[in-house]
């Protein structure tokens, strides 16, 4: 009998649960462990060595729950931690292991949605600071030029339920129109960061017309589905239940208020104490 291997998803709260509805859309047979650090949220305005030491915590926890493959589902950990965690930690910890994120898949394929070759990043802070968008679009489409635009308002707009109150129009349409003033002729955006879909109808009414809004859910999805297909041995060592469990290192009622508008179904997650060892 196989022992219980789920893929873990993570996030540093809610967002990562965009990512993971998608996936269990296009791979509903396999068993999920989703874990959000809400009590350390947000993570975009902390610094590469915080949001690293977070996210390692947070990866050794899913390892030591039986997780083979583990996906970092948020734009400020895959920036800043993830590198250093396949490069440094995993060798350690376990090779066989693999730790995946959303900037790669993303950045493969987004120059393949602009005719103009000009691209807009939204995401938070961390991510734009640390420059992944641009560097990495740069190896896929060197001819690509990338403007970013950080929205650090956005995430606590989405934590806090204020996404679709008129007072987020302002922050929307501010960094909206930040972004096109870079160049009229940027006609793809991609929200880099796992909170912003639930901002979308927003930013669709603020966007210039004609341009195409990108978010990642289903690209990390397809991306992820393509991975296991060619990885058979780690897809072996997945079990297929169907079963999802959601833990959050803060309210667990909060959590499944929160996690039944991003997830889209009722939740009941489990609290987790990261202290208690
Ligand atoms: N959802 C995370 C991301 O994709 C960011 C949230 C945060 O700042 O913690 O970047």
């Amino acid at each position: 009998m196989q022992e219980r291997s789920p893929i873990g998803v993570f996030d540093s709260g809610y967002g990562g649960l965009t990512v993971l509805k998608e996936i269990v859309k296009q791979l509903p047979e396999y068993d999920y462990l989703y874990m959000g650090d809400n009590a350390r949220a947000p993570y975009g305005p902390r610094s590469f060595d915080t949001v690293y030491q977070y996210t390692l915590e947070c990866v050794k926890w899913f390892f030591a729950q039986g997780c083979e493959l583990v996906i970092l589902a948020c734009n400020t950990a895959s920036a800043k931690a993830l590198r250093t965690i396949q490069q440094k930690d995993l060798p350690g910890i376990d090779p066989s292991k693999r730790v995946l994120g959303v900037i790669r898949p993303t950045t493969e394929i987004i120059g393949g949605f602009s005719k103009t070759g000009e691209i807009g990043i939204l995401g938070t802070a961390g991510t734009v600071q640390s420059d992944s968008y641009p560097i990495e679009i740069a190896k896929f489409f060197p001819a690509c030029k990338v403007y970013q635009e950080a929205c650090p308002m956005w995430v606590p707009l989405v934590e806090n339920n204020e996404y679709d109150e008129p007072g987020a129009d302002y922050f929307v349409k501010k960094h909206l129109d930040k972004l096109s003033a870079n160049s009229g002729a940027i006609d793809t955006v991609l929200l880099a960061c796992t909170h912003y879909p639930l901002l979308m109808h927003k930013i669709r009414q603020y966007i210039r017309d004609g341009v195409t809004v990108v978010s990642q859910g289903e690209i990390v999805a397809e991306s992820l589905a393509r991975y296991l297909d060619k990885h058979r041995e780690l897809a072996k060592k997945c079990s297929k239940n169907g079963k999802i469990d959601f833990y959050t290192t803060d309210s667990t009622t909060d959590f499944d208020n929160h996690a039944a508008i991003f997830f889209g179904g009722a939740v009941a997650s489990k609290y987790l104490d990261l202290q208690a060892k």
